[in-house]
């Protein structure tokens, strides 16, 4: 392995965005309007395209031994009852875990079992302090059920890789969608 030089990175609350800012990725509605329940609501908002999302990834080799590590930012908002998400998506090494450390704002992390059994889902809560641990083999969506941005450092081995198409088709089996003022868990009828 080569020796690759220690680095930091700082995230600026004032500003909300990463410096070095690394690789940036964002996700504007148009990036990812069919994932949502209400296709009304999206197409009322397609003109405007806002921003859902966006991630900024330290660069580090994709290699075993290194560990990738990036701050997410889900911007606060509604799509219908639908809370602004991230895609979501399992790694392509399904063996590899990750470690969420949530640094503000207030969401949940939607998890999915991948293996040849029917899906299991889960939910934990994020909240500024939490450590959330994904174990190998499960998709996760973080969602934004908070009226500020939720923030969050994602922390996973060098090659894990990422595999996106099976969700982006499919969806999660459960949605988080606000009823009655409150974050509320559904079932997704459109999965599968
Ligand atoms: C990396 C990871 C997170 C997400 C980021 C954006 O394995 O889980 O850093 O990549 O929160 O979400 P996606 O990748 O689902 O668009
Ligand atoms: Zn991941």
């Amino acid at each position: 392995m080569e020796l690759f030089s220690p680095v930091n990175s700082k995230f600026n609350f004032a500003e909300m965005k990463m410096e070095p800012e690394g690789e940036l990725i964002t996700r504007n509605l148009t990036d990812m309007d069919w994932m949502f329940k209400d296709q009304r609501a999206v197409e009322k908002l397609k003109a405007e395209d806002p921003q859902i999302y966006r991630y900024y990834n330290v660069k580090i080799p994709e290699e075993k031994g290194h560990l990738q590590h990036c701050i997410s930012v889900i911007n606060p908002g509604k799509i219908g009852e639908e809370y602004y998400m991230t895609k979501g998506h399992f790694h392509a090494r399904k063996e590899t875990a990750e470690v969420y450390y949530t640094i503000q704002g207030r969401g949940k992390l939607l998890l999915q079992s991948v293996t040849d059994k029917k899906p299991e889902v889960q939910v934990l809560e994020m909240e500024k302090g939490s450590l959330s641990y994904v174990p190998p083999c499960w998709a996760h969506r973080c969602v934004n059920t908070g009226n500020e941005e939720l923030v969050f450092a994602g922390i996973y081995p060098g090659d894990a890789g990422h595999i996106y198409g099976e969700i982006e088709e499919k969806g999660f089996a459960r949605l988080i969608v606000e009823r009655e003022g409150r974050p509320a868990i559904i079932d997704n009828l459109k999965y599968g």
